[in-house]
């Protein structure tokens, strides 16, 4: 049996993955954009729906950062929204452990698994800096390492609330005049070094027990958070061999939890671009990058490693001659780590162009955001097919550049050829979303400590 292919849609916000300028493109808000793509989502028999999460607007030199603004509501609320108007799709939202709360977060998610009939997944996130927590009561306190600390114990913390309330613990007898089994249903005490709370949560065990959990970070810390604690990792690794090392990385490091390679899923975002013939193609993801790039946005995408104001410069011009400046502090805010040795990063930078002989736009097209999967209906097929067989992924969350139709010719074209294949779902098989990914049922709370 071949493997089976999860697919997932990104909404897409606004930054230089999309193309908000195409005339083609809608609303980041209305919510019909994001009915559109979940319906499309739907329609293909994809797994899930996934939001990203911004909790602040991005800065650079001290502006907001005009490209990456909109498109960033309130993921729970969209999310419960959608699952009003889907029925199978599941409904994915990126929250994270720094300036949340466990006990509000868990309500809110269980609510969330009751309301969509076992649908739910928290996308879980650590968040990049303290600019963003310069929002919350908390700020940003917490050093990264700690950061996971947190995320680990919040995780831990969501559990144990989800299973305070026994299977059966609802029974409704109305002639013997009781409501719940249990005396003390949701009865939960938890006492550790980041939560010290205790009480009954309000909502009863939900469908999944526990809404599946997805994780994405990419350090050693993250990776060994996702291999402890997620069902699934949103990763960065979308290319063949990066995506098979990172494959072999982490599912290797589940036999330490008593986990299978199978309970933890890898699913790297990726993008596509269709066309007729593969020329075709080509030609078009050539378009989009110069859109996605435009001459100001290559500037301010260069400003990003440089970490210097380089308004004064030519976008079709040559690169700066001096180094980036790695003293100050960062010229763009709310996006961490990127880079994390500039001056070697840009030293390579100008061998390419120079190579190339590139002036700053087309050098920014070349390295930044390349479109993972190009061709025809059957090449981007044959090509995922190939990824998922040959273990460089599971599945993938597409993210397409035009919101909300973006997805629109990939379910009408790619999938049947993927359902051809047998790698792909004709009919949804189950109700939740554990039973799409072929998940085993939620482990109780405890199981995952590692063994020597
Ligand atoms: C593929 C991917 C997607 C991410 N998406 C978000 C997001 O939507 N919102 C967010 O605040 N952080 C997001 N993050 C950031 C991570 O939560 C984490 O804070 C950051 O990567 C630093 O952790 P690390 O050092 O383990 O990579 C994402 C990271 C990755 C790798």
């Amino acid at each position: 049996m071949p493997k089976q292919i999860i697919l997932a849609a990104h909404f897409p916000g606004v930054n230089n993955t999309t193309v908000w300028s195409d005339p083609a493109s809608g609303s980041q808000i209305d919510f019909d954009s994001f009915v559109h793509l979940a319906r499309t989502a739907e329609r293909g028999k994809f797994d899930f729906f996934f939001l990203a999460e911004g909790l602040r607007l991005r800065e650079q030199r001290g502006r907001i950062h005009d490209l990456d603004v909109v498109g960033r509501p309130d993921t729970l609320t969209v999310l419960a929204a959608l699952a009003a108007v889907t029925t199978h799709l599941g409904l994915a939202g990126t929250l994270n452990t720094t300036f949340r709360e466990p006990y509000e977060l868990a309500r809110q998610l269980a609510s969330l698994d009751h309301l969509s009939g076992g649908r739910a997944a928290w996308n879980v996130v650590t968040t990049s800096d303290a600019f963003t927590g310069e929002n919350f009561r908390r700020g940003g306190y917490l050093d990264r390492s700690l950061r996971y600390e947190r995320a680990a114990e919040f995780v831990r913390t969501a559990r144990e609330l989800w299973e305070s309330w026994p299977a059966e613990a609802v029974v409704g007898d109305r002639d013997g005049g009781r409501y719940v089994a249990d005396a003390d249903p949701g009865a939960f005490a938890h006492h550790g070094d980041q939560f010290d709370i205790a009480g009954h949560f309000t909502v009863p065990r939900s469908p999944q027990v526990h809404p599946v959990i997805l994780q994405a970070g990419d350090s050693p810390d993250g990776r060994e958070f996702a291999v402890s604690s997620a069902d699934a990792i949103f990763s960065r690794h979308g290319t063949l061999e990066d995506g098979q090392e990172f494959y072999r990385d982490v599912k290797s490091r589940l036999a330490r939890y008593g986990r299978h390679p199978d309970d933890l899923k890898i699913i790297p975002g990726v993008t596509f671009v269709l066309g007729d013939t593969d020329a075709e193609a080509q030609e078009r993801a050539h378009h989009i990058r110069r859109q996605q790039v435009s001459p100001q946005t290559a500037i301010l995408l260069l400003e990003q490693l440089w970490n210097r104001d380089l308004s004064g410069y030519d976008p079709e011009g040559p690169l700066p001659v001096e180094d980036p400046d790695v003293s100050a502090d960062a010229i763009s805010r709310g996006r961490a780590g990127m880079y994390p040795d500039p001056v070697d990063t840009a030293r390579q930078w100008r061998a390419l162009a120079e190579e190339k002989g590139l002036g700053i736009r087309d050098l920014i097209i070349e390295v930044t955001g390349r479109q993972s999967f190009i061709g025809t209906p059957r090449q981007i097929a044959e090509r995922m097919n190939h990824f998922v067989q040959s273990d460089a992924a599971d599945g993938f969350i597409l993210v397409p550049h035009l919101t909300p139709g973006g997805l629109d010719d990939f379910v009408d074209q790619v999938v049947p050829l993927l359902q051809e294949r047998g790698v792909f779902r004709t009919e949804y098989a189950g109700t939740t979303l554990r039973h799409h990914l072929g998940l085993s049922p939620a482990r109780p709370v405890g199981a995952a400590s590692p063994s020597a």
